[in-house]
């Protein structure tokens, strides 16, 4: 039996769309407001979905701390209250959009969970715009 256990997480941070090697023409055509060069900030809201067949001894698929424990190392320790394209390392060079967050935040929890447990996250930027990624 395969079951999907689900923790969410909250944190909130500032970002910039922008290419360093466009011109700032370029950039503001394609990232808009996005690319205010005084940043801005988000409330994200993530759901960690892990899947895996249930233990029979203990009835757990995960054990909820150590979701819990993985989620607030690796997302909320690292992201909360911090500038994206400054602060963190993974976006020194990787435009901080939703779409490449929610893959830095899978590749970080997926290399701290079993290798048979399954992974999705789902980022939301805002309360209507929302991304997800499995590692496919
Ligand atoms: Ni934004």
């Amino acid at each position: 039996m395969r079951v999907t256990v689900s923790r969410r997480a909250h944190f909130n941070a500032a970002h910039r769309l922008y290419r360093k090697d466009w011109t700032d023409e370029k950039n503001n055509a394609v990232f808009g407001k996005c690319n205010n060069p005084n940043f801005h900030g988000h409330n994200y809201e993530l759901i960690a979905s892990v899947t895996g067949d249930i233990d029979p001894e203990t009835g757990y698929v995960i054990d909820m701390k150590i979701l819990k424990d993985i989620i607030k190392e690796e997302v909320e320790d690292a992201f909360d209250h911090k500038n994206l394209n400054i602060d963190v390392k993974e976006f020194e060079n990787l435009n901080p959009t939703a779409e490449n967050i929610v893959v830095v935040i899978y590749n970080k929890m997926k290399a701290k969970l079993e290798s048979h447990l399954d992974l999705e996250v789902t980022l939301y930027e805002t309360p209507r715009n929302f991304v997800s990624y499995s590692g496919e």
